[in-house]
């Protein structure tokens, strides 16, 4: 029991040291000032990484990069290796990066190994760097018109920006509130819900009074704020007297057409014409007339 206990205060041990950047694997201690180093884009970045092999042990230095399951150098035998060549340099067992981008975010290990009398002594250590990147302009979606009660919705995106930008919106030149307080939204009945992660700005429903020039701002704090080109939103109210107009005007062409094809129907104006239309007619015609002969019959007997 009580070696139980100690096999897992022993674990708990190892796990608070890695915890705390520092390893100790098969004899060389490696550790780091710092395990999660932050650059912007096209500035530098120092990862950081001590070791305590003996100075006459001739310990190798190594750095690589982990992506997933995928492993590559980026410093080994003693030279920089792939685009790090001419962009890095090696200071004790720490590097600098010059212009860091943002395909350069990612984990790195310092290894460090070193012979001893009892073989090959080793130890290493994992350093994250996030690059950050300024947003790009973003892209705004906002409808050229809408009918007044309906529900609207104006979107914003970018996708560089690390970390992810939040957005905000602005009307004709104002910036709209994110949280307008109940009286301000009763004074000036705002009825819109913006969300500052997604970039959506939601009206329901949308009104007249919403009409306006909008545009958007993405912003991470890296860089310039971006924003999108303006766009112009009209709001008309749904207009009933242009409706009945157009209603109406649509019921006299049809009518007009029906009274027209009636009258040159009697003219017998389509049975003039070599036309299958003609035919047609003529057929119906034919019908009809059977119909009307019965008709006649019958009242006769
Ligand atoms: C940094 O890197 C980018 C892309 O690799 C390149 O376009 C730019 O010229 C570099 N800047 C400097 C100062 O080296
Ligand atoms: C805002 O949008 C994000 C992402 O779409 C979502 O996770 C979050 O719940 C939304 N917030 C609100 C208050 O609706
Ligand atoms: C639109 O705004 C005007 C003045 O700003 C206000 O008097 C009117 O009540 C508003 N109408 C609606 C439908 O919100």
């Amino acid at each position: 029991m009580a070696s139980r206990c100690r096999l897992l205060l022993l674990g708990l041990l190892v796990f608070l040291l890695g915890r705390l950047g520092y390893y100790k694997v098969h004899g060389i201690t490696v550790e780091t000032d710092n395990q999660r180093v932050t650059a912007r884009e096209f500035e530098g970045a120092y990862l950081n990484c001590r070791h305590n092999a003996k100075k006459q042990s001739n310990a190798r230095i190594e750095w690589k990069k982990v992506t997933g399951s995928d492993v590559s150098f980026v410093y080994f035998q003693d030279s920089f290796v792939g685009n790090f060549k001419g962009r890095a340099e090696i200071l004790h067992s720490s590097i600098q990066i010059r212009n860091v981008t943002r395909k350069d975010s990612g984990k790195y290990r310092c290894e460090i190994s070193a012979p001893s009398e009892h073989g090959q002594e080793a130890g290493e250590i994992e350093i994250s760097l996030i690059v950050f990147v300024q947003p790009a302009a973003p892209i705004c979606e906002v409808p050229i018109s809408a009918m007044s009660g309906t529900v609207v919705e104006l979107r914003c995106k970018e996708n560089e920006g690390v970390p992810a930008s939040k957005y905000r919106w602005y009307r004709n030149g104002v910036l709209l509130l994110e949280n307008p307080t109940s009286w301000m939204a009763k004074k000036d009945r705002v009825h819109y819900t913006m969300n500052t992660t997604s970039g959506t700005l939601l009206f329901n429903p949308v009104s007249k009074n919403d009409t306006g020039e909008y545009y958007c701002e993405a912003d991470n704090k890296i860089g310039k704020p971006q924003k999108c080109p303006v766009k112009r939103m009209q709001v008309d109210d749904l207009n009933i007297s242009g409706i009945t107009a157009a209603v109406v005007i649509v019921a006299l062409i049809i009518a007009s057409c029906g009274l027209g094809v009636y009258y040159a129907q009697n003219k017998g104006y389509f049975s003039k014409r070599n036309s299958s239309v003609r035919e047609k007619m003529s057929k119906y015609k034919t019908k009809a007339y059977e119909k009307d002969f019965k008709h006649t019959k019958s009242f006769v007997i």
